[in-house]
């Protein structure tokens, strides 16, 4: 039986994308899974897909975690409820195509809440019970962008964040080890998703040859078993993720940034 059966998990920005199919992936394990994102006509559609064809519960949570208050909020939704947190996923994001140094400033405000303060607080809000319990999971979802390193302006700011993302699960560990708790950096690389036309990326997915991309349904459940095996910075396998990274690390960083800002200036 794997650690997941009968738990509970909360996943945010499940509406779409790599979290939408997390949620589906985590309904194999009969669990009480709380889903959370802005768009509720999705999650309330994710909810009925799920409890039809599964004996998984699942609890619609809407939420805008662009708003300071929002962790707190889920946190206290959970408390309130008695939901312990077995499984946390960090997964909601997005990038954005604007040169940096014309993004609206509020616009920088709710970006950095979504990609980066929201998933800081809810680690911070969940692990301290996951501590108490000695058991817990948390599984942050990063990027290969923040890996490889990654052009300049907006890509550039979305990779320095992935990147910290995963020195981030590293410190976790190295701390919260010893109480049961462990913590998963999963990168995906391009995967098929509402993720470019958020971002504002004119590319679309059937202009990528299909060996460079993922579909979410792979990404979520390769980044779920690799969490359960106790993985800490996940690649993702398949569409040339790991070949990538090891070409990557015989360029100079100068190119790189370079070859990355292009590909980013090519899609807008
Ligand atoms: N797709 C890729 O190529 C790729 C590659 C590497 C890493 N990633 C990472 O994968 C994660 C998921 O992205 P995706 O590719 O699956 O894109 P997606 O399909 O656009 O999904 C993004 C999710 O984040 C949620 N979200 C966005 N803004 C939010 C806000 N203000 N408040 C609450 N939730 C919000 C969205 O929900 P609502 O809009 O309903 O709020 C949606 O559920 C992100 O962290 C992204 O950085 C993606």
């Amino acid at each position: 039986m794997t650690y997941l059966q009968n738990k509970t998990a909360l996943v945010t920005g499940s509406s779409s994308g790599i979290g939408f199919e997390i949620v589906k992936y985590l309904s194999k394990f009969d669990m009480q899974i709380i889903i959370t994102a802005r768009r509720e006509d999705k999650l309330l559609k994710l909810k009925e897909e799920v409890e039809s064809n599964s004996n998984s519960k699942v609890i619609v949570l809407v939420k805008d975690l662009a708003k300071s208050e929002s962790p707190q909020e889920i946190y206290d939704f959970c408390q309130n409820n008695n939901y312990k947190i077995d499984f946390l996923v960090n997964n909601a994001g997005y990038g954005f195509t604007e040169d940096f140094d014309s993004y609206d400033l509020d616009k920088l405000d709710d970006f950095l809440n979504v990609l980066l303060n929201s998933l800081v607080k809810l680690t911070r809000l969940f692990i301290k019970d996951m501590k108490e319990r000695k058991s817990g999971k948390i599984l942050q979802v990063s990027s290969i962008a923040g890996i490889i390193p990654s052009g300049s302006g907006a890509i550039g700011i979305y990779g320095n964040i992935k990147n910290f993302v995963n020195e981030f699960t590293i410190t976790l560990n190295s701390t919260y080890k010893k109480y049961n708790v462990h913590v998963c950096a999963l990168c995906p690389g391009f995967t098929e998703t509402g993720f470019n036309e958020r971002a504002g990326f004119n590319m679309q997915y059937s202009d990528v040859p299909s060996l460079f991309l993922m579909s979410a349904k792979q990404v979520a459940e390769q980044g779920v078993n690799a969490c359960l095996k106790g993985k800490e910075i996940y690649v993702v396998r398949g569409g040339f993720n790991k070949t990538m990274i090891f070409i990557s690390k015989f360029i100079p960083n100068k190119i790189l940034r370079f070859l990355f800002g292009s590909l980013v200036n090519f899609g807008k």
